[in-house]
């Protein structure tokens, strides 16, 4: 089989990303313009701009990864795009760019879920470093700002076919980090500065008690799912995870200690320094709110890791990958490995660059359907809800 290169596309939230990737297995480039700077004054995604912001990214960013994979427009072998989950129109503007390209140059379209994407992620480096023996059943945490999600991953032929066995019944675990950094006066993404200011404070000095779920019999829960009725008859353990109590537990320990006013004035500190280092945000943080991250991001690893494992036991699984934006968390990588290594689980992540919203995963998670001719035709459009199965 000769080497396929394939454009990625990613656009699905608030980073336009192109890469290219060869045969699933080598990043080429990639390439990621990230609108964290455009959308930090706001505390969180404005998705009317994060649409504009992509418009105006999309064509040299594409152009930029193929100059750097010393590729061009005729050269690529297929153009793969995230069709969804994700913002309706940010995605869009990805979408509507890769049909045009694909349609012009007469190359083959491939749409890509988004969490897919953050699986293959895994596995394109995994492969880059020359392992080709992943073990099954594989067992994928996706924990990103939008997703915390269980998958059982399968190969089957060419193709790869996922079972969800838990997610997160309201908040996401990043989009935890982003509300209690937002709530004490931190600034946005909250989860890059929570994990740099945790091991600043004290992870015991704050108790949140465990998050309550009730399982009904831990089977799959049929009301509230949105899933086909196959998935609705299943009768499978299910590990589902909850996130917004101990963001309202957070906000009374702010109330409770009387912490309104320093954090109004950190967060005025803050928004004058236009990069904030880690010093500005110790020289603006006092023992009681360092204490307070440092426990809340405890609390959650403790949470995803338990869960998981317990999971992986559950189901009896031979590997696990950990991925999405809150991979790159050092605590929750470190626990993980740990705990993982004590079960005799081999755990894998991606590499930080490739953990957070990124195109060469797009690109990566596309080439068993580049191999299985699993092409998109030109009228499928933007699902913010995709479901991954
Ligand atoms: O995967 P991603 O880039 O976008 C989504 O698909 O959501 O994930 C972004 C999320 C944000 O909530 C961000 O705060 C979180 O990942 N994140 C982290 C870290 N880096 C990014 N959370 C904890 N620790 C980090 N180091
Ligand atoms: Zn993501």
């Amino acid at each position: 089989m000769p080497d396929a290169y394939i454009l990625g596309i990613e656009s699905s939230c608030d980073e336009t990303a192109a890469a290219v990737v060869r045969s699933g297995e080598q990043v080429i480039s990639n390439v990621v313009a990230s609108q964290i700077a455009m959308h930090q004054p706001y505390g969180g995604v404005v998705p009317e701009l994060a649409s504009r912001e992509h418009l105006r990214a999309i064509v040299p960013v594409v152009r930029q990864a193929l100059a750097e994979a010393h590729q061009n427009y005729q050269s690529v072998d297929a153009i793969a795009v995230t069709q969804g989950p994700g913002l309706a129109g940010a995605l869009l503007v990805g979408i509507s760019y890769a049909k045009t390209l694909a349609f012009a140059l007469d190359k083959p379209l491939i749409a890509i879920n988004h969490l897919e994407g953050h699986i293959h992620a895994v596995l394109l480096e995994e492969r880059q470093k020359g392992n080709h023996e992943v073990q099954f059943p594989v067992l994928a945490l996706v924990v990103s700002g939008g997703h915390t999600h269980l998958y059982l991953a399968a190969q089957k032929s060419q193709g790869w076919t996922y079972e969800n066995i838990g997610h997160t019944r309201d908040d996401a675990a990043g989009e935890a980090f982003d509300k209690v950094a937002k709530l004490v006066g931190l600034g946005y993404p909250g989860g890059p500065i929570v994990d740099r200011l945790a091991p600043h404070g004290d992870p015991n000095a704050v108790k949140f008690p465990p998050a309550q779920i009730k399982h009904r019999d831990r089977r799959s829960h049929r009301r509230e799912d949105r899933r086909g009725p196959k998935e609705m008859e299943s009768d499978r353990l299910r590990f589902d995870f909850s996130y917004s109590g101990i963001k309202t537990a957070v906000l009374r320990y702010v109330e409770i200690h009387d912490m309104h006013r320093s954090i109004e004035i950190r967060r005025k500190a803050l928004a004058n320094i236009s990069k904030p280092k880690l010093e500005d945000y110790l020289a603006n943080c006092d023992k009681r709110t360092l204490d307070l991250v440092a426990s809340f991001q405890r609390a959650i690893v403790e949470d995803l890791v338990g869960k998981t494992l317990a999971a992986a036991r559950a189901y009896d699984v031979a590997t696990l990958f950990v991925t999405g934006g809150v991979a790159a968390n050092s605590e929750l990588r470190s626990t993980f490995e740990r705990n993982g290594a004590q079960e005799g689980l081999p755990v894998y992540f991606p590499s930080r660059p490739l953990s957070t919203d990124n195109a060469a995963m797009i690109a990566a998670a596309a080439y068993p359907k580049f191999l299985a001719k699993d092409f998109a035709g030109m009228d499928f459009s933007a699902e913010a809800n995709l479901l991954l199965r």
